[in-house]
């Protein structure tokens, strides 16, 4: 109706409200149009449309709240204009709650490297027919419109994370914020969808700062902000430097999303930092290697030590696999059968969920400081 759609437009689709902090750590609440989720937040890689292995019940049971898609791969199969047809990706899923895609442009740099960019777009030859294909910042932004992902993210110039050349960084940043008002303006649902803009840099202080700054002078119509150009095999030093810089740069009153991180440490300290949001494929990727993890770090189900543990994954892990299975049998199942797999990513996303909510609980009632020393004394028990 009429008025359905006017509510539509007054209600905004995404609402921050940080409810604790503790230093620059914070706990918030971010409200999306079907979901209402709790930060700091890791969310699970569905790349095609499914997190591999698990169902979207199953993804709603194990307390999930946003899942990502790219626009990549769902643009080659089934095409945004079938996805538009089913009604969005979250009814041709049926899936919920919330859906996050990334634009593109940083699974073509990784996946395909023969991917070149230029001003216009990232230029890439098509895996299904060998074509010549061009990804536009508009082109983009139109696929995430009709995927109908509750949160879109910009087109941005991501360099590989093999480029030595700082001109390039350079390059990348300016044209990333170049971008940003290409993106903006080909936006055509901003009532229904959140675009979030990507901080660019390389590990260059002074480019971070001028994304930083570029990208905050369109704030206005950006109601969130990614961190990227990460996750690419840089020390931690350089990457912690990073983060820091950047949230302490960005705004207070919006969310910020550090892309393609997910190793538990890793998301610890990025939210001491003052980051909200993750993603990343490793614990959906070791799980199919057979790798769990748990609170000492990661299980190694494959090891001839499993045959006969007849302990569950995790002793304090709330799972249905940690409720139901031993190591024993998850071992067999490993070595002989490969059905392991979703047993393990079922665990592991259930121990992602969990490691968001603990920190989340430790900033709100105060206790953040012995949560990681907690979580850091059984990860290094000799203190390395
Ligand atoms: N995923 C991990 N890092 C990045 C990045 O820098 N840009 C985008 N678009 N996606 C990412
Ligand atoms: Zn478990």
């Amino acid at each position: 109706s009429v008025a359905d759609k006017e509510k539509a437009r007054s209600d905004p689709p995404l609402k921050f409200e940080v409810v604790a902090r503790y230093k620059r750590a914070r706990a918030s609440t971010l409200t999306l149009p079907r979901v209402a989720c709790c930060t700091p937040m890791f969310m699970p890689v569905g790349t095609q449309g499914t997190v591999k292995g698990l169902t979207s019940k199953q993804l709603e049971e194990l307390e999930c709240q946003i899942v990502l898609g790219n626009t990549y791969h769902l643009e080659l199969r089934p095409g945004s204009p079938l996805l538009a047809e089913m009604g969005g990706l979250h009814e041709f899923m049926n899936f919920k709650r919330g859906i996050l895609t990334d634009s593109g442009g940083f699974q073509m740099v990784s996946l395909l490297h023969l991917a070149d960019i230029t001003e216009e777009g990232v230029n890439f030859q098509s895996p299904v027919d060998g074509e010549k294909m061009l990804l536009t910042p508009e082109h983009s932004i139109q696929i995430q419109n009709r995927i109908g992902a509750d949160i879109i993210m910009a087109l941005d110039d991501v360099v590989s994370s093999v480029e030595v050349d700082e001109e390039r960084f350079k390059e990348a940043t300016y044209r990333t914020i170049r971008w940003i008002d290409r993106c903006i303006s080909a936006h055509s649902r901003p009532h229904e969808q959140s675009l979030f803009a990507i901080v660019q840099g390389g590990l260059d202080a002074d480019l971070r700062k001028i994304c930083l700054d570029g990208l905050k002078e369109r704030g206005d119509d950006l109601p969130g902000f990614a961190i990227g150009g990460l996750a690419g095999g840089e020390g931690k030093d350089g990457f912690w430097r990073v983060v820091a810089q950047c949230t302490a740069g960005l705004p207070e009153d919006k969310p910020r999303y550090v892309m393609g991180i997910g190793y538990p440490l890793d998301i610890v300290v990025c939210s001491a930092l003052g980051a909200d949001m993750y993603d990343c494929v490793y614990p959906t990727r070791t799980a199919r290697f057979g790798t769990a993890l748990v609170p000492e770090g990661v299980l190694k189900l494959k090891t001839n030590s499993m045959v006969k543990d007849f302990r569950p994954i995790d002793p304090e892990c709330d799972c249905m696999v940690c409720k139901t299975y031993t190591r024993a049998y998850l071992h067999h199942l490993v070595t002989k059968e490969g059905s392991a797999a979703l047993l393990v990513t079922y665990h592991n996303i259930r121990y992602m969920m969990r490691l968001g909510q603990d920190i989340r609980t430790s900033i709100i009632e105060g206790y953040f400081p012995k949560f990681v020393n907690d979580f850091l004394r059984r990860q290094f028990p000799k203190g390395d």
